[in-house]
C-alpha cells in the first residue's frame, strides 16, 4: 500500500525548512547504508546526531502524529528519528531494500522498518530526475511530490531514487515500526476505518456503525503487537 500524505507542511514552511537545510553540513550518504546498498548509493545526508536534523526531525514527528491519515495508515508504534538527505546533480540511489532493523544512534532502541516515509522539501519543478521509484505489488510507481508532502510505502519494497540531472533534491526519510507488521492487514484496517468515517455523517446513529467499529477493534486486537 502506497499512501500519499499531502501538505504535511505548507509551501512556506517547507521553503523555510529547505533554506535551513541548504546551509547545513552534509556528509557522504553511505554512513547509514548497509554493505550492499552502499555500493549503489551516491548522495549526502545530515549526520544522525546533527542538532539541526534533530530539531527539524522533532517538528516532522510532531506534524505526523497530529495527522489523521498518517496515524490511521501507519498505526505507528515507533518512529525512527527523521534523517535528511540531499541529491545534487548526478547523484542517485540504485535499487535496494532497506535493512529490516535500525538502531537509533545514542540509544539501545531498535526499530523494525515496516514502513518507509519520504517527505519532500524541494518543489518538483526546481529539479529534474530524483523520482522515488517503488516496485509495489501493483507494479512500478514513480513518486515526486510537492514540497511539504510525503509518501508512505511498505519497507519490504524494492526502491530507488533516479539520478538528479538538474538542481538538487532535499528530503527527509525514515522508518516506522507499526503496531501491525503486515502491510496487507494494515491496508484492510485502513479501508475499514475510512469506510466507517465516510458513513458517520449520514448514519451516525445506525446500530451497524457500532458493529463495524467493533470489528475494526477486534481485527486490530488480533493483529497488533504492542
Ligand atoms: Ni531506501
Amino acid at each position: 500500500m502506497l499512501i500519499e500524505i499531502p501538505e504535511l507542511f505548507s509551501t512556506q514552511e517547507a521553503l523555510a525548512i529547505r533554506q535551513q537545510l541548504e546551509g547545513a553540513d552534509w556528509v557522504d550518504g553511505r554512513v547509514t547504508a548497509g554493505h550492499q546498498s552502499g555500493k549503489v548509493k551516491s548522495n549526502r545526508q545530515l549526520p544522525e546526531d546533527s542538532p539541526l536534523g534533530r530539531e527539524l526531525g522533532n517538528r516532522v514527528i510532531e506534524r505526523l502524529t497530529g495527522n489523521n491519515l498518517f496515524m490511521a495508515a501507519a498505526l505507528p508504534r515507533k518512529i525512527f528519528p527523521p534523517l535528511f538527505n540531499l541529491y545534487a546533480s548526478g547523484e542517485s540511489f540504485g535499487n535496494h531494500i532497506d535493512n529490516a532493523i535500525r538502531s537509533i544512534s545514542g540509544s539501545t532502541e531498535r526499530v523494525r522498518t515496516d514502513l518507509s516515509l519520504t517527505l519532500f522539501f524541494t518543489e518538483p519543478d526546481s529539479y529534474d530526475g530524483g523520482e522515488l521509484v517503488i516496485e509495489d505489488t501493483f507494479g512500478h510507481q514513480e513518486v515526486k511530490l510537492a514540497a511539504g508532502s510525503a509518501v508512505l510505502y511498505p519497507g519490504t519494497s524494492l526502491h530507488r531514487v533516479n539520478a538528479v540531472t538538474r538542481g538538487a533534491r532535499i528530503s527527509s526519510f525514515f522508518w516506522v515500526q507499526s503496531l501491525v507488521r503486515e502491510d496487507s492487514e494494515r491496508a484492510l484496517l485502513l479501508q475499514l476505518d475510512v469506510a466507517i468515517q465516510r458513513l458517520m455523517p449520514d448514519v451516525s446513529e445506525h446500530v451497524s456503525i457500532k458493529e463495524l467499529t467493533g470489528v475494526y477493534h477486534n481485527l486490530l486486537r488480533r493483529w497488533a503487537d504492542v
